[in-house]
């Protein structure tokens, strides 16, 4: 399903931002802006600001930035099509839809959602049934409440159940097999997927139930089934627990742990933040994801060799990502013991000590690999640098990155083999002054558009064989044809395009814009932009020049040959 690029542009020019975002955070106006603590990392001071002259939203504090769109894509974690149909639903407008029947509606979709509810609260209502499985839990630990806030189940006996209660007509029972509830042999015989298990919904990150997780209660195997990869199910981007976990207000750290009833037996005793993979190793896209809502991630791991293999895992998984002020810690616990056992028998209290204690990624990376060294030895030392230094040069640049190094030139003594990634590439924060002539003048364009009209001979960029030059046309261009369009919505309109993460990474460089104008400053603009653009013409003006000496000379030798 597709939504053509001008109704967008038409839905950026009606949608409010102050009013969108204040629905879900209240905002305060503060002159021209509107702010609040910022959604998308913690905060005591507002940092995050809605400015309703550019339709677009910016935290200074952790960078996040965006339209309309953006926040419901990041915030409210609609999908890029639903979000635009909120939006306009909200507005009272009808979604236009591309006529391309390449790209069918579908609304099938919705359906799946639908049955995973059902069945869920069929489960539910199945586990207050069963005594057996009630004692199951009980015996775990584990209350009523939680039980509730978690979603659990019982799935009885028998290989039909499902099929019996929903499968009364053909569309359910394709649904009920395509979101994996049932399953079917190479005979063709459908039958329950999950039998005699108790059940853990696994919900996205809007809390749609997307999967479910069965355990038996006996010793019989496999212990733990899943849903299997559907539309709705990519284990790989899921985390077990996160929905209920953001669900109590912005997260500081969360605790990733290897099992459902370790998630459930942390929340029961007070660490409510804990959350797991489902049954793979930690992916990019986990970590992707949790670093744009939470600044530290603690890993835990059981303390046998395949605990420090998974946890080295991690670690490589999150080096490029540890940009700012984003950690990773890890948790080794004690043989033969999981979160779920340990924090029965220990108590919050000392399991507490352990998150506190938690092993920075720094001392585990330089212990992990001295081990694999002679430190007393020049030659292992050199070795060490050698094993590091690929790692340590996965990190973005910046002061973590530094720091590592300084820590490694530190163990080994050795020095001035290395020079800081910070000099030698271009730090991620430019500033504005560092940036090339036209992306100084996209930064313009894009927070104060009105000066498109100070451009009189766009033509003539054309000519410049220069980087972005022509995003810069293509931006004088869109400009021209929506006067209307501010920042956010100018954004949004190369949302999905390659041009996409210049234009949102020049959108925030001139973050300052974000404070008041007054006449006078307007003014300096102005001329700001003006002296840009006669720097960006000057190359334009020579290489005219050159083409028009170029074709006089032709000229002349062509007078000279027709006079000889
Ligand atoms: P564990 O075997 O450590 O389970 O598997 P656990 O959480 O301690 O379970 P209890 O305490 O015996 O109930 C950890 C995770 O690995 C996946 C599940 O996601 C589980 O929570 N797993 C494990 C499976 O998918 N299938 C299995 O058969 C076992
Ligand atoms: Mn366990």
């Amino acid at each position: 399903m597709r939504i053509p690029r001008y109704f967008i542009d038409e839905l950026m020019a009606k949608v409010d931002i102050v009013d969108l975002i204040n629905s879900y955070i209240p905002l305060r106006k503060i002159g021209q802006n509107y702010t609040a603590c910022c959604p998308f990392h913690n905060e005591k001071t507002p940092s995050f600001t809605v400015s309703s002259e550019k339709q677009f939203y910016y935290c200074f504090g952790c960078g996040a930035s965006g339209s309309a769109i953006s926040f419901m894509l990041n915030y409210a974690r609609f999908e890029f099509v639903e979000a635009v149909q909120e939006i306009a639903n909200r507005i009272g407008v009808e979604v236009v839809y591309e006529q391309d029947n390449t790209y069918q509606v579908d609304n099938s979709i919705d359906d799946l959602y639908k049955i995973m509810q059902q069945v869920s609260a069929y489960y539910r209502q199945q586990l207050r049934e069963s005594q057996t499985a009630i004692n199951y839990l009980k015996q775990r630990g584990l209350t009523g409440q939680i039980a509730r806030d978690y979603g659990l189940g019982y799935a009885p006996d028998g290989w039909d159940n499902l099929l019996k209660i929903f499968g009364t007509d053909t569309e359910t029972r394709n649904n009920l097999l395509k979101t994996g509830l049932i399953t079917q042999n190479d005979a063709g015989k459908r039958y329950d997927r999950f039998r005699n298990r108790i059940i853990f919904p696994i919900l996205d990150r809007r809390g749609r139930i997307i999967a479910f997780g069965g355990r038996v209660l006996d010793q019989s195997k496999p212990k733990y089934l899943n849903s299997p990869e559907t539309t709705l199910f990519q284990k790989g981007n899921e985390l077990y627990g996160w929905y209920l976990a953001r669900k109590q207000g912005v997260l500081k750290t969360v605790i990733v742990v290897e099992g459902y009833m370790d998630v459930v037996a942390l929340v029961q005793h007070g660490i409510h933040y804990a959350i797991a993979t489902l049954g793979t190793a930690t992916t990019t896209k986990h970590l992707t994801f949790l670093f744009r809502n939470v600044p530290e991630i603690i890993f835990c791991f059981d303390g046998d060799a395949a605990g420090q293999k998974a946890a080295w895992r991690a670690l490589e998984t999150a080096l490029p990502l540890l940009e700012g002020s984003r950690q990773i810690r890890f948790i080794f616990l004690p043989q033969d013991d999981d979160p779920d056992g340990l924090i029965r028998s220990e108590g919050t209290q000392a399991f507490n000590k352990r998150i506190t204690q938690a092993t920075p990624l720094a001392e585990f990376l330089f212990a992990t690999l001295q081990q694999q060294v002679n430190m007393n030895s020049i030659d292992g030392r050199a070795k060490l640098v050698e094993l590091a230094k690929p790692l340590i040069n996965q990190l973005p640049a910046g002061a973590y990155h530094d720091l590592m190094l300084q820590e490694l030139s530190k163990l080994t003594g050795l020095n001035n083999l290395i020079i800081p990634k910070s000099q030698l590439k271009q730090s991620v924060n430019t500033s504005f002054r560092e940036l090339s002539l036209v992306k100084r003048a996209i930064v313009y364009l894009l927070n104060y558009p009105e000066l498109v009209k100070l451009i009189k001979y766009p033509e003539k960029l054309s000519f410049l064989n220069q980087d972005h030059i022509k995003l810069l046309l293509n931006l004088i261009e869109f400009i021209q044809f929506h006067p209307q369009l501010k920042l956010g919505a100018i954004c949004e309109h190369w949302r999905y395009t390659e041009h996409e993460s210049t234009i949102n990474l020049l959108a925030k460089k001139k973050a300052l814009s974000f404070e008041n104008i007054d006449a006078i400053a307007t003014l300096n603009i102005e001329e700001e932009f003006i002296s840009i653009l006669n720097s960006l013409y000057q190359p334009c003006q020579e290489q005219q020049s050159i083409d028009l000496l170029t074709q006089i000379n032709l000229k002349l030798a062509q007078i000279n040959q027709e006079k000889n």
